[in-house]
């Protein structure tokens, strides 16, 4: 059987295009970069629309609903066109209406996930978002037709509209499933069961971090001065090394697009990202630096858990044990 291409060929025509590979990637750092140096308020505004808050990505939710009325409003025009009701027309005017009001949500929150995307990504997602706009441009003229009675040529602008949409939709499928737009990257915490060494604790000095492996699984392994944390070292948001990043406090900031992670359970303090890393417990014991994966029953039935208890330095004195989990 054929395999579909569609995707990469696709790709392949933007990135001969002159200079729009370039320009999609230039409006999504500077997008970024607004977010990022923005302060307090901006973040927060990015946060919001990324869906930080939610778990979840924000668009991948919002778009159901403009997609949802168009098309629903595309069969209330069929259903006018062939029984003359006007309760059809209505319907088919508000669900239009509908659309274009959700739409705008959507696409703030698409464009925030541009502003964050890899590079090899932004050249499709800019054209998701000029289709996107192309559509919306023409289902705001059909209403604009059928407010003037045209409404043989407001039908015929909405089917265009949706056509587009529908293009555009399938764009946004591609990013999701190829490029893994908005997919969760964290690793599934191996088999880690027990207390296992990864490191000399001399290895490992205060305000330092290392990237170890437990079992098949990549950890970030960061040592302050009052407690040892892990968590999986692979960014949720796209894969960024987070034991590059910066350590502020018991919180990392990814190198890449600079979402933010508290070390002590692994959830997301700032987006891009909306899941949360792996969660595992660490500490300083007899000399070395052992990591442990976090189970909820077993973190329960312990009273009083060991881990809660402080761990030994490779000086022989306690540390708390951080890190967790994940
Ligand atoms: S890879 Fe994007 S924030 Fe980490």
């Amino acid at each position: 059987m054929a395999r579909n291409h569609l995707g990469p060929s696709i790709e392949g025509m933007l990135r001969r295009i002159p200079g729009f590979a370039k320009a999609a990637d230039g409006v999504a750092t500077t997008l970024h970069s607004a977010v990022t140096g923005g302060g307090a308020p901006a973040r927060r505004v990015g946060d919001v629309l990324h869906g930080t808050w939610l778990g979840h990505p924000l668009h991948a939710l919002l778009v159901g609903l403009p997609l949802g009325t168009w098309s629903a409003s595309a069969l209330f025009d069929l259903v006018a066109l062939v029984t003359r009701s006007g309760e059809a027309t209505w319907a088919a005017d508000a669900l239009l209406t509908t659309g274009v009001v959700t739409a705008v949500p959507a696409a703030l929150a698409g464009a925030m996930d541009y502003s964050a995307a890899s590079q090899e990504a932004t050249p499709e997602i800019a054209l998701h978002g000029i289709l996107n706009s192309a559509a919306l441009g023409l289902f705001l003229a059909s209403l604009a037709a059928r407010r003037r009675g045209r409404r043989g040529t407001g039908v015929l602008l909405s089917y265009g509209a949706l056509t587009i949409a529908a293009g555009s939709a399938w764009l946004g499928g591609d990013l999701t499933y190829r490029h893994r737009v908005g997919v969760n990257h964290a690793e599934v915490p191996d088999h880690a069961d027990g207390w296992i060494a990864v490191l000399d604790a001399g290895d490992l000095a205060a305000g330092a971090a290392r990237r170890v492996m437990v079992g098949g699984t990549a950890v970030m392994v960061y040592r302050s001065a009052e407690a040892v944390y892990a968590l999986g070292a692979v960014c949720s948001h796209a894969g960024g090394p987070l034991d590059e990043g910066t350590v502020e406090g018991h919180c990392v900031k990814c190198p890449w697009h600079q979402s933010v992670f508290d070390m002590r359970d692994g959830h997301v303090v700032h987006g891009p990202a909306t899941m949360p890393q792996a969660r595992y417990e660490a500490r300083a014991s007899n000399g070395l630096i052992q990591v442990r994966r976090w189970h909820e029953q077993q973190a329960s039935a312990e009273s009083p858990a060991p881990e809660a208890r402080p761990g030994l330095d490779d000086d022989g004195m306690e540390q708390e044990v951080g890190g967790l989990g994940i």
